[in-house]
């Protein structure tokens, strides 16, 4: 089983939006998945639960039970479990952190969360986890080009020592309509731009965590 942790200490950045859309992309792939939210809000919760349609299982947990919630998935042979964290407290995160194969730090390319984000990067490498960037609400293309804030931003992130993933998410309003009814971007609208980043954003994760296709199908038969 892998474990993805989805973090940002600065509240609002899109933890839950990218932890709904990468679980609803994993339970399409034909992976068995579990979201933990360990996050008092229960907004991941509240989205799953607005899905008319099956989808992942749901584990509200306080941090404190991830430890145990993570064997009892890898028991009942999950495949990825991911946790929706809350931005604080830092107790709560680091348990997170510490629970996950791979660490997905959400930043908004804006100056307070790239100075958040630095200091969310340096506890990860602390404790020797993986980490991956993902930029969300990132202002769209002007003439094909990346405003200079996204410019600005990818300069001052790579100094944070952590990769930036090769997608990130614009700001759209789809994203906001289609976590009201618990549903991916592609379950909304399978030809809305915002489909492709999530699709390559979670291929980029499933090489990077190993989950290729042959392994499920190897444990489908
Ligand atoms: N890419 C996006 N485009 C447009 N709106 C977005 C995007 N990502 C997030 N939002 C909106 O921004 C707000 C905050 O997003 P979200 O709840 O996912 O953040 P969060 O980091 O989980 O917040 P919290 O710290 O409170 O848990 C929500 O209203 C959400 O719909
Ligand atoms: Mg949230």
């Amino acid at each position: 089983m892998k474990t993805l942790a989805v973090i940002s200490r600065k509240g609002g950045a899109g933890k839950t939006t990218l932890s709904i859309n990468l679980i609803l992309s994993a339970y399409q792939a034909g992976w068995k998945t579990l979201l933990a939210d360990i996050d008092p809000q229960r907004s991941a919760s509240d989205a799953l639960r607005a899905r008319a349609e099956p989808g992942p299982a749901l584990a509200e947990i306080t941090a404190g039970k991830l430890f145990h919630t993570r064997s009892q998935a890898a028991h009942d042979a999950y495949d990825v479990m991911l946790i929706d964290t809350p931005a604080a407290p830092d107790a709560d995160v680091v348990l997170a952190v510490n629970s996950a194969d791979l660490c997905l730090l959400v930043c908004r390319p804006t100056f307070l969360d790239i100075a958040s984000a630095a200091r969310s990067a340096e506890m990860i490498r602390r404790l020797g986890k993986a980490g991956l960037i993902v930029l969300n609400q990132a202002p769209s293309k002007r003439g094909g080009l990346e405003p200079a804030s996204m410019r600005q931003a990818i300069e001052a992130l790579r100094f944070c020592g952590l990769p930036i993933a090769p997608v990130g998410l614009r700001s759209r309003t789809i994203y906001q309509q289609a976590i009201a009814r618990g549903l991916s971007v592609g379950e909304w609208d399978a030809q809305a731009p915002a489909v492709q980043e999530i699709d390559r954003l979670w291929s980029h994760l499933a090489a990077l965590l190993a989950l290729d296709d042959r392994g499920r199908d190897a444990r489908a038969v």
